[in-house]
């Protein structure tokens, strides 16, 4: 991994590139954890913001049957472009990714049956900046959403557990109370990469995130735990999801 070039310019973030290197070897664990999540920790709501999607709604998949609106959103206008030619129909979520969680829900239907059913329940792609107090860049009043998640994303952009705190905390102005926030987060990274680019990683301790999210006024529910060891685009140990409930 020599050869990368060290970034944290979100601009050097290439989704196709990014999409056809996490295929469903990559993502079994992330699938088996969102559907374990929905699942058992009764998420029910109407609105659903997916925060820092990428190119990749993984994270929407299981979750689109227990809300009835998404929302998508990321920082970076690439990777919106990609999502809104996703949800127009121009591309497709890879097939073995979508087929594994029809699987999981034992489902009997084809893929683009899936696929178009949660292309149907996005209402809208958002810029978004979680480092903002105004995250979605509107005062969203009475509008706020009922289910939040996101993979790999609130501890790739804060620098710091400073700003993972203020992260949090904006995050969490725009949920409603008794809303779910499932997030993931990585321990002993130091880099991922996209292309030739590597983004560097952070080392938050467990606890850390834990205590934030707690003084962040959230009850934890649900902590799920998964190895990333011999993981070939980064160097994590292994990576965490948190379900949470503001209170
Ligand atoms: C590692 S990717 C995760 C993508 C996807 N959610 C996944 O799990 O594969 C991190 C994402 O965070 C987005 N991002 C970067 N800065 C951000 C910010 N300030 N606010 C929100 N998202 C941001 C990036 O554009 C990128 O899509």
């Amino acid at each position: 991994m020599a050869d990368l070039k060290e970034t944290r310019d979100y601009a050097n973030f290439d989704p196709y590139w990014y999409v056809e290197c996490n295929g469903i070897e990559e993502m079994e664990d992330d699938l088996d954890s969102l559907h374990r999540i929905f699942n058992e920790c009764d998420i029910r709501g109407k609105r659903l913001l997916d925060i820092g999607t990428g190119p990749a709604i993984y994270t929407v998949i299981s979750a689109s049957n227990y809300v009835d609106e998404i929302f998508l959103s990321d920082y970076a206008p690439q990777n919106r472009e990609y999502l809104t030619k996703w949800w127009k129909g121009e591309i497709s979520y890879p097939k073995d990714i979508i087929d594994y969680v029809i699987e999981e829900e034992n489902r009997h239907m084809t893929t683009k049956q899936r696929e178009d059913e949660i292309r149907e329940k996005v209402k809208g792609i958002y810029p978004i900046d979680i480092m903002s107090k105004q995250p979605l860049g509107f005062d969203i009043n009475d509008n706020k959403f009922d289910v939040i998640v996101s993979g790999h994303c609130l501890d790739e952009v804060a620098q710091n557990i400073t700003e993972f705190q203020r992260c949090i905390q904006n995050v969490s102005s725009v949920l409603n109370e008794g809303g779910f926030l499932i997030f993931s987060c990585d321990f002993g990274a130091t880099y991922y990469q996209v292309g030739e680019y590597k983004f560097p990683g952070k080392s938050f301790t467990k606890d850390e995130v834990k205590q934030t999210v707690l003084d962040a006024g959230f009850s934890i529910l649900s902590y799920i735990e998964i190895s990333a060891i011999g993981d070939k685009y980064w160097d994590a140990e292994g990576y965490y999801y948190i379900v949470a409930r503001k209170n």
